[in-house]
């Protein structure tokens, strides 16, 4: 199976950031890496312009958001809802981040929403989860949504803290994860860098990745340390 890139831009950029970002990207990075596959989610702003530059210049990146509504189309001033997204080519939605929870507020009921809501818009859902909190986020869900999510295991204390956990920590929380999510892929995001990524996807299904990647020249780096 293949394994996932998935990087995390959070609130950086501007459009020219962006643009350069994708105008540089080395066409061949990846060729010779056709077990991975890269998500890039960028703030909803670049969405579109990035779309278009990515089919122009036929670049092997598909796209993700980094949050979706819990809310369908309507009258709910600032969301971003799954019909907003319609051909634009999102593949993926992140949901449940910990910054969200964390700084947003969000409950384990909204994030459940919000999986019912990119599922039931055929976007693929990244949810993120931390150990306090996984069992009830479960539960939340339907079977079926249930069997239908990426599981990406976030430590609160790793994000961006540069102090990633052991592999073999998430390989125990991998464990508890099995009995709600038997067969889906599973994902370790947190401090993921060029010298531990390698030993993070020899025991996971991808990475998610921000800080280490925020930069075209620091995600070449990334991909040279798998060698
Ligand atoms: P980081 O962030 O790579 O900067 O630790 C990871 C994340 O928030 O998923």
């Amino acid at each position: 199976m293949q394994k996932t890139i998935l990087l995390n831009w959070k609130a950086n950029k501007n459009i020219i950031e962006v643009e350069h970002w994708l105008n540089n990207f080395p066409k061949d990075l990846l060729a010779n890496k056709p077990d991975l596959r890269l998500l890039i989610a960028p703030p909803f702003p670049f969405i579109a312009q990035m779309r278009r530059l990515i089919d122009h210049q036929q670049l092997a990146i598909s796209l993700a958001v980094q949050d979706i509504s819990a809310q369908g189309a309507g009258a709910y001033t600032g969301e971003v809802v799954a019909k907003n997204l319609e051909f634009l080519g999102v593949e993926m939605a992140i949901i449940g981040h910990s910054e969200r929870r964390k700084l947003f507020n969000e409950s384990s009921q909204l994030v459940a929403s919000k999986v019912h809501r990119a599922l039931a818009a055929d976007i693929g859902v990244m949810l993120c989860l931390d150990e306090p909190d996984f069992p009830e986020q479960a539960k939340l869900l339907t079977e079926q949504e249930r069997t239908r999510v990426s599981v990406a295991y976030e430590p609160v204390s790793a994000i961006g803290s540069g102090q990633a956990v052991e592999p073999e920590t998430v390989k125990a929380f991998f464990q508890k994860l099995r009995q709600f999510f038997p067969f889906n892929p599973l994902i370790y995001g947190g401090s993921v860098n060029p010298s531990n990524i390698k030993d993070f996807l020899a025991i996971s299904d991808g990475v998610l990745v921000s800080s280490a990647a925020l930069e075209l020249n620091d995600f070449i780096l990334l991909m040279q340390a798998l060698g």
